[in-house]
């Protein structure tokens, strides 16, 4: 067990926070407000922020996409310049925080911000950041990553950055409140694969970090049988465990496997798929795929998570699919595009991407991408 550990955004938690966050924007800074598509706006949020930010100098650049695209935020990263502006307050989801991340630390980089998700660029320096998150799933309000799409190429690449981390990031879980059903899905989804990516690996004895991914899981389980019947405290849970669950906490010194959520950012980034609905999809073939690398776990999780009495892992596959269908999402990627040449696409897609070996071990190739796809299709 070795690791290096630093989460040096400060969370404020409850109901009415949003008003707190002139406590943590100095006076004297400008700045640039970022959101989505105006949900907050019908939500309540955007008045909440407005009011907050009544004794400041500050700018709105509004429309960052779900997916967010590198050529929308490219005009963010101009008006920030023309502007001036000392700070970037994010209000949103994973996307406008991400989209957030990349317009701070493209500011202080003069060529295209497009080279630091290529790694051809490492950034150096970076805006502050303030999240007001409005939607529990990726965990961005409080980590390094960030997840864009250039639309011009269709790829959907990230880049992770410690100047990336929010100087502060406001749950308010009253403002889950007015998401839809797909987004609450989305959420649910997204958090359980994200502890599922740093836990089903295979045995390592981190205690610390088994046990708690057990805990988020079966969490994440009641919430879901339990989605017909949200009351505060639900929303409250699941805007808590979507932190925990990527916050850089349960990876620590344990071995990953991100290989669902890379190959499910190519199709994100080709067909629009929601980016939990990939992980959906993709997932429980990964699983099936790679089971003999994963079966100690796979019983571990059966035993302690889904409290199953059994020796066969792909009995805990099902159990794990069964979730994802019964929150009503279709696992198949043909039910999103007419697309009939997905795994030529997705496979050189990978690989352009630095993705040739890569999963737990490096063991996931080319070949068993194509296994999972045929699946999955
Ligand atoms: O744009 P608006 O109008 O705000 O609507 C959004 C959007 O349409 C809506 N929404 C958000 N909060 C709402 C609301 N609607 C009603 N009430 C509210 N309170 O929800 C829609 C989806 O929002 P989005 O931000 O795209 O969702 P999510 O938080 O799931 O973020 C997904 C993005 O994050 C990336 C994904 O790849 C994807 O691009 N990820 C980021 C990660 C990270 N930074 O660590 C890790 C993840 O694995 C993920 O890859
Ligand atoms: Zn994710």
């Amino acid at each position: 067990m070795e690791f290096s550990y630093l989460n040096p955004t400060r969370i404020e938690f409850g109901q009415a926070k949003i008003s707190t966050i002139s406590s943590f924007i100095p006076k004297n800074y400008k700045v640039l407000f970022i959101y989505g598509g105006g949900s907050i706006k019908r939500n309540g949020v955007y008045q909440q922020v407005v009011n907050s930010l009544e004794e400041y100098t500050w700018y709105e650049f509004s429309g960052v996409e779900p997916n967010p695209t590198k050529e929308n935020l490219d005009n963010a990263i101009k008006l920030a310049k023309e502007k001036n502006v000392d700070y970037i307050l994010a209000v949103g989801g994973g996307s406008v925080i991400d989209g957030a991340k990349y317009v701070a630390n493209s500011y202080y980089y003069d060529g295209d911000g497009w080279d630091i998700l290529e790694g051809k660029h490492i950034s150096t320096q970076a805006l502050p950041i303030g999240a007001i998150l409005t939607l529990a799933a990726t965990g961005s309000e409080s980590n390094t990553g960030s997840v864009i799409t250039k639309s011009e190429t269709k790829e959907k690449r990230f880049f992770r950055s410690e100047h990336s981390f929010p100087k502060f990031a406001i749950l308010d879980p009253d403002v889950l409140k007015s998401l839809d059903e797909r987004q609450i899905v989305n959420g649910l989804i997204d958090s359980f694969i994200h502890t599922c990516e740093q836990y089903l690996t295979y045995k390592h004895g981190m205690l610390a970090q088994d046990n708690y991914s057990e805990g988020i899981l079966k969490a994440l389980l009641k919430l879901a049988s339990t989605i017909e019947n949200k009351d505060d405290l639900w929303y409250a849970n699941l805007m808590w465990l979507a932190n925990q669950a990527l916050n850089g906490l349960i990876c620590l010194g344990v071995p990953q496997d991100w290989a669902t959520h890379y190959i499910g950012h190519e199709l994100s980034g080709l067909y629009g798929i929601d980016h939990a609905r990939t992980l959906a999809i993709i997932q429980p073939n990964l699983l099936r795929v790679l089971k003999e690398h994963k079966t100690d776990k796979l019983l571990q999780m059966g035993k302690n998570v889904f409290n199953m009495d059994t020796q066969d892992p792909d009995e805990v596959i099902n159990k794990i699919e069964n979730l994802y269908k019964s929150l009503g999402v279709e696992l198949k990627i043909s039910k999103y595009t007419d697309d009939k040449e997905i795994k030529e696409k997705v496979i050189p897609l990978l690989k352009k991407h630095g993705f040739s070996e890569f999963g737990e071990n490096n063991i996931v190739n080319s070949a068993i991408v194509e296994k999972i796809l045929d699946k999955s299709i």
